[in-house]
C-alpha cells in the first residue's frame, strides 16, 4: 500500500521497511558520505551528487538563463562533490521542450562562462566541484516548439500518443554527429564529464531496446545491434575528444514492456544491461549513474513520492519499495564491476534520514556516490550543512509532493514550490490561475 512519509524517528522509519521486508541501510555516523575520490586526475570532495534535474527555463537558443544559472550557483556554494548538470539537447529538434538546455556552437561559450562562475562561488566556499554535462535526445518525447513531436526508433503503441516519426538510420547518424559535436563543445566549455543519458524513455535507452525496429544497422533482435548507437557514440566521443570522461545516466531496468531490462513481462531482468555494462566497462567507462523506470510511464519507479501529479493514480507500491528497488539494482552492478563508480538515486522520498542510508550504502560497497535530485532542488545546501552540522535539517528537505514535475509538465520553470517558494511557489500560482 502506498504511504505518505510521516516517519519522525530513525526506528519508525526502518519499523516500516521491515514490515514491507526491507533491511533498510542506516548509519547514524555520514562521514562515509564526506570521503573524498579519484576519478582519474580529479579528486571529487565527498559522495554527494547533484542529480540532473531540467529547469525548463533556458534562453530560446538553448543557453543557460538568468533561473538557469542561479540554480547551477545554488548548487556550487552547496558543497556537493559532483554537479551533474541537467538534460542538453545535442540539436534544436530533439529539445524535450523550447527551453530546454541545448549546447551549439552558436552558445557553448555561455556554458565557459556558467562554468567559470561555478567554480569560482564553489572555490569560494572552499570547493571544488566535478561538473558533468547530460547530453540527450529527447525521441519519443521532443517537443522542440511546445507540441509533441515524437521521433523514434520504433513506435511503441503502450506508449505512443500520437503517430510517430520513426527516424532513419541516416537520421540516426546524423544525430550522432550531434552528440559528437555537442561533447567537444562541452569540453571546451570546462566540463570535466559527458553523459551520455540513456534512461528515462529518450532516444538512447529506447535504441537499447528497439527490438522491433526493421531492416537497421542500429536494432532488432541482436543486441549488438540494438548497443551499436550508444557504444559507437561512446567511442567516437572518447576518440574525438582526445579521452574525454564519458559517463552515462542509465537505465538499468525501464520497467515496462518491450522496455530495456525486462523480462517478456515487462518485469526486472537485468540479463541484457549487465551485458552492456561490461561492453561500457571494455571501452573505459568508470562512472555509471543509476536509474529505472520512465517518468512518463511509471513515475514512482524512478522517483517514488507521496503525492502523484494531479490526476494520475496513487501507486499501489508503498514508496520505501522504490527507494529499495534502486539501492538492490545499483549494489547488484556495484558489487558486479567494483572497478567502475556507481551513483545511486531516488532518495528524496526519505528526507532527513537520507544522508543517512546513503552513508550506510556506500560503506556497505552498494554504491561509491550519493544522488539527490528532488533534494537538490529544495536543499542545495544539504551537503554544507552536513560538513558542518553532521545533519541534514528536516525543515528544507524535498516533501516529495510532485510540484515541480507539475511546473515542468505544463512548460514552466521548474524548481521547489515548497523550499523555493518565492520563485516557484508563485509560477505554481500563476499555473493555476492560467487554468492549468
Ligand atoms: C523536475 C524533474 C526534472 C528532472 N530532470 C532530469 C534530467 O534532466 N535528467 C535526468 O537524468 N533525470 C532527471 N530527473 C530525475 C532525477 O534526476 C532523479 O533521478 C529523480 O528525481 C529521483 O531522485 P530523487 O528521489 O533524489 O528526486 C528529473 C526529475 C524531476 C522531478
Ligand atoms: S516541489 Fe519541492 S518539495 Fe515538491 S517534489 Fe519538487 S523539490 Fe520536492
Amino acid at each position: 500500500m502506498h504511504e505518505r512519509f510521516s516517519f519522525k524517528t530513525k526506528s519508525e522509519l526502518i519499523l516500516k521497511a521491515g514490515k514491507l521486508g526491507f533491511d533498510l541501510p542506516f548509519s547514524d555516523d555520514i562521514a562515509p558520505l564526506l570521503e573524498p575520490l579519484s576519478l582519474k586526475d580529479f579528486t571529487v570532495a565527498n559522495r554527494l551528487v547533484v542529480q540532473p534535474m531540467e529547469g525548463y527555463d533556458s534562453e530560446s537558443d538553448g543557453s543557460p538563463s538568468d533561473l538557469t544559472k542561479r540554480r547551477y550557483l545554488r548548487y556550487a556554494k552547496g558543497g556537493s562533490g559532483i554537479i551533474w548538470y541537467e538534460a542538453a539537447s545535442v540539436c534544436a529538434g530533439g529539445r524535450s521542450n523550447p527551453r530546454q538546455l541545448w549546447i551549439s556552437k552558436k552558445n557553448f561559450n555561455s556554458y565557459a562562462i556558467l562554468n567559470e562562475k561555478v567554480r569560482k562561488a564553489a572555490n569560494k566556499e572552499g570547493f571544488n566541484p566535478y561538473l558533468v554535462l547530460q547530453l540527450t535526445h529527447s525521441g519519443r518525447y521532443s517537443k522542440p516548439e511546445g507540441i509533441a513531436k515524437p521521433q523514434v526508433a520504433s513506435p511503441n503503441p503502450l506508449l505512443d500518443k500520437t503517430k510517430p516519426y520513426v527516424l532513419t538510420d541516416d537520421d540516426l547518424k546524423r544525430v550522432q554527429d550531434e552528440y559528437v559535436q555537442a561533447s567537444k563543445l562541452a569540453v571546451r566549455s570546462g566540463f570535466n564529464a559527458i553523459d551520455l543519458k540513456a534512461c528515462h524513455g529518450y532516444l538512447i535507452i529506447e535504441l537499447l531496446a528497439a527490438r522491433k525496429r526493421q531492416n537497421s544497422i542500429f536494432g532488432g533482435e541482436d543486441p549488438d545491434k540494438r548497443f551499436r548507437f550508444m557504444l559507437e557514440t561512446f567511442d567516437r566521443i572518447k576518440d574525438e575528444t582526445h579521452d574525454g570522461f564519458v559517463t552515462s545516466r542509465l537505465n538499468i531496468s525501464d520497467l515496462y514492456p518491450e522496455g530495456f531490462g525486462v523480462d517478456e513481462n515487462g518485469n526486472l531482468d537485468f540479463t541484457e544491461p549487465l551485458i552492456l555494462v561490461e561492453k561500457l566497462k571494455i571501452r573505459g567507462l568508470r562512472l555509471i549513474n543509476i536509474s529505472m523506470g520512465s517518468p512518463y510511464y511509471n513515475p514512482y519507479v524512478s522517483r517514488p513520492f507521496d503525492n502523484p501529479l494531479p490526476g494520475q493514480m496513487v501507486p499501489e507500491e508503498h514508496p520505501l519499495e522504490g527507494v529499495m528497488r534502486m539501492i538492490n539494482g545499483t549494489s547488484l552492478f556495484q558489487k558486479g564491476f567494483p572497478e567502475i563508480f556507481f551513483i545511486g538515486s531516488a532518495y528524496s522520498y526519505l528526507r532527513q534520514f537520507a544522508p543517512n542510508v546513503g552513508a550506510a550504502v556506500i560503506k556497505a560497497g552498494d554504491a561509491c556516490f550519493t544522488g539527490f535530485g528532488r533534494g537538490s532542488f529544495a536543499y542545495p545546501s544539504m551537503p554544507f550543512d552536513l560538513i558542518n552540522t553532521g545533519k541534514a535539517d528536516p525543515s528544507k528537505v524535498c516533501i516529495t509532493c510532485s510540484g515541480c514535475t507539475r511546473l515542468i509538465r505544463n512548460l514552466r520553470p521548474g524548481g521547489c514550490v515548497i523550499r523555493d517558494k518565492e520563485i516557484y511557489g508563485y509560477e505554481l500560482k500563476q499555473m493555476i490561475a492560467d487554468g492549468k
